[in-house]
């Protein structure tokens, strides 16, 4: 049965705005995809995952075993019916969750690297799950093109220019951002491609601070990030503590995340109560939930019982998550009216 909490958690307008499409498919899924496959003609014949092939594809040790499960996991996407099912079952639970709004990274980097295919054609699939969703549940949703840093620039170039591209006809495709081994590529081979990002139109998202020290979050600032993914190393740099609080910059922070890839060695040493209670611009986000096991009501079930944040300051949890969007003013105004209704 529910708890009061957890009603109260679902009844909150709020925005999920670090979260990985394949991050969010279940063993389940990957094994439906391959069954589905196999019964649709002209597809790719490709054998039939097993419940437990697909599950091993989901373990790992430590950050770069994390890294390389995400990969494998990606590598089971081959068509735009797999991207279609995928950003559908994925804007289901979202919804279930009280997510009115999604902003979601595609590892469009991983596709171009490993695949060598166009992104174009698995898109068409997403745009449609994203269209149904809208429809059906009301939820919306905007799609974040994530490049992996340690290919480098070319690569990044690649995944960046493709976004300012599309969003002329999508402009579903709000941003970008980069992900992967931050301890191999920092932020700064990025400048003059988020500038070119910037003037094209696309919203600037990085992760940063979640495997090396404050100087990835300021290498991600620096080159003009709007929001940073992860920021768990901020806590050891008071200067950069307060540049954070005063301009407001986003956090994306992902508790569970951080301690199931070894980035944060307990779930007492997170600094997300230090961030809140320093006057941060915190977010709370489920990164991968089908690889922690652990989806957004979890994460602000968490913050409660774990970091002792009141109902008022779940509150204001969801409200940093709207705020924090990159939904137009007068959506976001309509979210946080909803928001304050809610007892
Ligand atoms: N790709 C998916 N999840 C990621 C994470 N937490 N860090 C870096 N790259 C990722
Ligand atoms: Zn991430």
């Amino acid at each position: 049965m529910a708890t009061d909490l957890s009603m109260y958690l679902r009844r909150l307008p709020k925005a999920e705005l670090h979260l990985h499409l394949e991050g969010a498919i279940s063993p389940e899924t990957l094994v439906e995809l391959s069954e589905r496959r196999i019964a649709r003609p002209g597809a790719a014949k490709l054998p039939v995952l097993t419940l437990d092939e697909a599950r091993a594809l989901y373990r790992y040790t430590d950050f770069s075993g994390f890294l390389l499960a995400f990969k494998a996991i990606t590598e089971q996407l081959h068509s735009a019916e797999d991207y279609e099912l995928a950003s559908l079952r994925m804007l289901e639970r979202l919804h279930a969750q009280g997510v009115v709004h999604a902003e979601v990274y595609v590892s469009v980097g991983v596709v171009y690297y490993w695949r060598r295919t166009s992104f174009e054609p698995l898109f068409a699939g997403m745009e449609r799950a994203r269209i149904a969703a809208e429809q059906q549940w009301g939820i919306t949703c905007f799609w974040i093109f994530d490049a992996v840093r340690h290919f480098g620039p070319e690569e990044a170039a690649r995944v960046f220019r493709k976004a300012a591209e599309m969003r002329h006809e999508f402009p579903s495709i709000i941003g970008i951002g980069i992900g992967g081994d931050e301890r191999r590529t920092g932020a700064e081979p990025f400048r003059e491609l988020y500038e070119e990002a910037r003037a094209a139109g696309l919203r600037l998202t990085a992760h940063a601070g979640e495997t090396v020290g404050p100087g990835g979050i300021w290498g991600a600032i620096n080159i003009g990030a709007e929001r940073i993914g992860h920021a768990l190393t901020a806590i050891e740099d008071a200067d950069l503590m307060a540049v954070l609080a005063e301009r407001q910059i986003p956090l994306e922070i992902c508790i569970t995340s951080n301690v199931r890839t070894a980035s944060c060695a307990s779930l007492a040493e997170h600094p997300v109560r230090s961030y809140f209670d320093a006057g941060l611009m915190v977010t709370i986000n489920s990164d991968d939930p089908a690889l922690f096991g652990s989806d957004l009501e979890d994460e602000y079930r968490l913050a409660a019982q774990q970091f002792d944040f009141t109902r008022e300051q779940l509150r204001e949890l969801a409200s940093n998550s709207l705020e924090a969007s990159f939904l137009p003013p007068e959506r976001k105004v309509a979210w946080l009216q909803a928001l304050e209704q809610v007892v």
